[in-house]
C-alpha cells in the first residue's frame, strides 16, 4: 500500500520545520549515497527553499556539487540506526545503498534517489549556485521541487503525532549517537484552526 501522497509546495518547509535529523541522498554517474544531516532548515517561502549543512569532505557533496540536485527523505524512529549508520561511513569507497540493503524510487522532477520505507517524508531539491557554498562554506541552498509525505504521520499540511504512528515519528540528534524523537506536541491557545 502507497502511503505517500504529494505535499504542496507551499507546505514543504513545515517537513522540516521542527529540525528532524535527515538523509541527505544524491546521485551522479551512476553512482548514489546517503549521508545522515542534523543541520536542515527552511530559509525561503516562495518558491520554498531549504539550507543543509554538507560537510566538503563528504563524498555527497561531491555527487550534489556534480549533479545540481539532492533529496531530503526524514527518518522515522524505526530508522535511528541506519541513520547513524550512514552518517558514521563514507560512500565514496562503498555503495550505502547495497550495503543496507535500502529501496528507492527516483525523485518526480530531478531524478533524486528518495527512501519511503521507514521514512514520514521526503523533499526532492535543485541546488541553488551559491559562491560562497563553493569557495567556502558548507551550507548548500536547495529550492523544493517536488515533496510527499506519509499521510498516517502528515495530512492536510501538519504533522499529527499520535501513539498509532510512534515508529514514524521524527529523530532529533542530541550528539554522540543519541536522539530524541518528536511526538510531545502542545498547541498554543490562540492558533487558528
Ligand atoms: C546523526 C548525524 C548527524 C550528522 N549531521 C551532519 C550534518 O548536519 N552535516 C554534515 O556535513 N555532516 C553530518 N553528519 C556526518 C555525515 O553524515 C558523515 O560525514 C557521512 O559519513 C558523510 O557520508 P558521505 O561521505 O558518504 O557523504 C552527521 C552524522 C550523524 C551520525
Amino acid at each position: 500500500m502507497d502511503t505517500f501522497l504529494p505535499v504542496e509546495l507551499g507546505h514543504a518547509s513545515r517537513l522540516v520545520n521542527h529540525g528532524p535529523t535527515v538523509l541527505v541522498t544524491s546521485a551522479h554517474g551512476g553512482r548514489r549515497n546517503v549521508m545522515a544531516a542534523a543541520w536542515s532548515m527552511p530559509v525561503e517561502f516562495v518558491p520554498p527553499r531549504i539550507a543543509v549543512v554538507i560537510d566538503k569532505k563528504t563524498f555527497t557533496r561531491e555527487l550534489v556539487a556534480a549533479s545540481g540536485a539532492f533529496g531530503i527523505c526524514i527518518p522515522g524512529t524505526s530508522l535511528v540506526d541506519l541513520t547513524y549508520a550512514v552518517g558514521s561511513s563514507s560512500g565514496r569507497d562503498t555503495d550505502k545503498f547495497a550495503r543496507q540493503g535500502l529501496r528507492w524510487r527516483d525523485g518526480p522532477v530531478l531524478g533524486m534517489p528518495l527512501l519511503e520505507a521507514g521514512c514520514a517524508a521526503w523533499l526532492e531539491c535543485r541546488l541553488i549556485p551559491e559562491r560562497h557554498t563553493e569557495d567556502a562554506y558548507d551550507t548548500c541552498f536547495g529550492e523544493v521541487v517536488a515533496a510527499a509525505a506519509d499521510r498516517r504521520i502528515f495530512a492536510r499540511g501538519h504533522w499529527e503525532f499520535r501513539p498509532d504512528n510512534a515508529d514514524l515519528q521524527t529523530i532529533h540528534h542530541l550528539g554522540a549517537g543519541n536522539f530524541v524523537r518528536s511526538g510531545g506536541t502542545l498547541r498554543a491557545a490562540a492558533a487558528s484552526a
